[in-house]
């Protein structure tokens, strides 16, 4: 099953970049995440068996996992989102059911309900997101998968070489404050996987998204299409030589897949 996440999301999404935010790359990310979950979900998810998209949002990935006749549920805490996720699904012509306005914090689901929570881009909104995955795992079937992905806060820094010594430079004088909350804040994914492990989660894969942009103290420095491109020849080359590792501290949108443990026999 490892092979889905594997596979370097390249081209499809170059030409689906977003105009509104140049020389980011991020919506291409976002997609190419959205994408490599929805093919990860189908991989593994039992005949029959139950999705949860917690914090669905418009219901991207809720509306592709429908397409292909599974059964997912959506959560989402604003009113708004919640209509564009049913105007999405009513213009593919699918079930606007089972669309929930609620907190990821605390749902109505009962216990070991879902073979999979799919949270994507969304505990970066939470301040103690530690609470959302306990409530992932307690909604979890035993041996259910988790994915979960948000920006990561490393990828800013590595890119931008002039950041990067500042952000050096305020470490070496003991200026560099800790990330404080913010919503959509980027994240740090050792505290993430720490939080995972004092959940109980077991760690099954990791997908870093988007290498770069190249930047210098925040400018781009390279025109949009050609940093895709680079991202992608990297990804490549990273990927060819198996190193995700590099991946976790350079990439863009990190994707991370647990699994809560199986029942004792
Ligand atoms: C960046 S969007 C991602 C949406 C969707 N998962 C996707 O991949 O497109 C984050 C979403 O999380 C939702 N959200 C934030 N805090 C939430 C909470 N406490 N409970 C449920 N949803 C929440 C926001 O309303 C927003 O729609």
């Amino acid at each position: 099953m490892g092979d889905v996440l594997q596979e370097v999301p390249t081209s499809p999404w170059i030409k689906q970049r977003t105009p509104q935010r140049p020389n980011s790359g991020f919506p291409t990310h976002v997609r190419a995440a959205n994408g490599l979950s929805v093919k990860y979900v189908l991989r593994v998810l039992p005949a029959g068996g139950r999705v949860l998209d917690l914090g669905c949002g418009s219901a991207p990935v809720l509306s592709q996992l429908r397409k292909h006749g599974v059964s997912c549920t959506g959560l989402e805490y604003s009113e708004d989102m919640l209509h564009h996720a049913a105007a999405r699904l009513r213009s593919m012509q699918l079930d606007v059911g089972d669309l929930h306005r609620g907190d990821c914090r605390e749902t109505q689901f009962e216990a070991a309900s879902f073979d999979v929570v799919v949270c994507l881009g969304v505990i970066s909104y939470v301040e103690d997101y530690a609470v959302v995955l306990r409530e992932i795992k307690r909604i979890l079937k035993p041996g259910g998968h988790a994915l979960v992905s948000f920006r990561n806060q490393f990828n800013p820094i590595l890119w931008d070489p002039a950041l990067g010594l500042k952000t050096l430079a305020r470490a070496a004088t003991g200026r560099l404050q800790p990330e404080t909350y913010k919503i959509g804040r980027f994240m740090d994914f050792r505290e993430f996987r720490q939080k995972m492990d004092d959940v109980g989660f077991e760690y099954r894969q990791f997908v870093g998204i988007g290498l770069g942009p190249v930047k210098l103290n925040r400018r781009a420095l390279l025109p949009e299409r050609l940093s895709i491109r680079l991202s992608d020849s990297l990804a490549a080359v990273l990927h060819r030589l198996g190193w995700q590792a590099p991946l976790r501290w350079l990439a863009d949108v990190s994707l991370w897949i647990y699994s809560k443990p199986a029942a004792k026999a």
